[in-house]
């Protein structure tokens, strides 16, 4: 790989975040295997897959994982109920007091949302880069995401990362699960356009049937197309497929060197096109390769011979 490509890192690619697997809390089992998992990050989750009458416990078992087991080289992101919820300030309060990197807010519906827990996790004394993740799942949390993702530029906002959650907007909205998404396609990439207006990242829905490979990876295809940065997950077995799609290809990794060759070229240095092979090639090309060959350097650092792992689609 070029050397250039490492001089300026650009901030979105800072982080893999391909493959985002969500834990209850509660399960014990499951925190325990997370250790010898591949996946990027994982979401510890208080809400939905907690019952009421489990909350206190999963909080315990949280503490008792963050004491033992750092999880290094993985985001670790908290999942908490709702602040309108019985459980939302304990939740919160745990997260202050454990320091995860990230906390996940479900169902955001605007702005507010997101400006109240930065509030008060600062008024709780949080680490500065405590950041904070927000569930995009409700028809008002779409309908407001370039809203949400705006308020995330001003100072002293920790909002970094969206993620869209389906099933629950599925519920609200009636639209069946469909091969291709075809009617959800629109808010999906409404999501995506918000983040990359904003500089933060978005991260794909879950797949729930994790017994069909063929029909996940097909899904993650399609979320890499669409530009999602990962796919928060429900099982282990979706982690290989995440990982390879929502990574750079090797077809992809070979045509960003040439870019950066191109551009390095004697002569180049004060040319804003060149021709690579009968074809126009922008100094924009050239940061997105650059961005590319960052995020297949970082894969490279994590798993080595994994970042040109070879796949078909695009
Ligand atoms: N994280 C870590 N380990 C997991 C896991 C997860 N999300 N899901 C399953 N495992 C482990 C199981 O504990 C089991 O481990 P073992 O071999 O040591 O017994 C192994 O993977 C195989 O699991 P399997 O028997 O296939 O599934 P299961 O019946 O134990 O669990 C689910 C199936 C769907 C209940 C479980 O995957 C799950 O709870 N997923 C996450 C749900 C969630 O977070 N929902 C909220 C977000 S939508
Ligand atoms: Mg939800």
């Amino acid at each position: 790989m070029s050397q250039s490509a490492s001089q300026n890192p650009p901030s979105r690619t800072a982080r893999l975040r391909r493959s985002v697997l969500s834990v209850p809390a509660i399960n014990r089992r499951a925190l325990d295997k997370l250790s010898s998992l591949d996946c990027d990050a994982v979401i510890f989750d208080l809400e939905d897959s907690v019952s009421p009458e489990k909350k206190a416990e999963a909080r315990e078992n949280l503490r008792a994982f963050f004491a033992a087991s750092p999880l290094p080289g993985k985001e670790r992101i908290i999942r908490i109920n709702a602040l309108s919820s019985n459980f939302g300030a304990e939740d919160l309060a745990l997260v202050a007091e454990l320091e995860p990197d990230a906390v996940l807010l479900p169902k955001v519906d605007e702005p507010q949302d997101v400006t109240d827990v930065s509030d008060r996790l600062t008024e709780a004394d949080a680490p500065e880069d405590l950041r904070i993740w927000a569930m995009i799942e409700t028809p008002r949390g779409v309908l407001n995401a370039a809203a949400i993702a705006e308020a995330g530029r001003t100072a002293g906002s920790r909002l970094d990362c969206f993620v869209v959650g389906l099933n629950d907007l599925r519920k609200e909205t009636g639209v069946l699960p469909q091969p291709g998404r075809t009617y959800v396609v629109p808010w999906l990439m409404q999501v995506v356009l918000a983040v990359s207006a904003y500089g933060l990242e978005a991260i794909d829905s879950v797949f729930n049937d994790f017994k069909d490979a063929e029909a996940f990876t097909a899904e993650c295809s399609q979320g890499g197309a669409m530009g999602f940065a990962g796919k928060m997950l429900i099982h282990p077995s979706q982690i290989e497929a995440a990982n390879r799609h929502f990574g750079p290809a090797e077809a992809a990794i070979a045509e960003a060197e040439a870019i950066i060759s191109a551009f390095a070229e004697p002569g180049a240095g004060t040319l804003n096109v060149v021709n690579l092979g009968g074809r126009m090639v922008e100094r924009l090309h050239l940061v997105q390769a650059e961005r590319l060959i960052h995020k297949a350097r970082l894969i490279e650092q994590r798993s080595p011979g994994a970042a040109a792992a070879p796949r078909t689609e695009a």
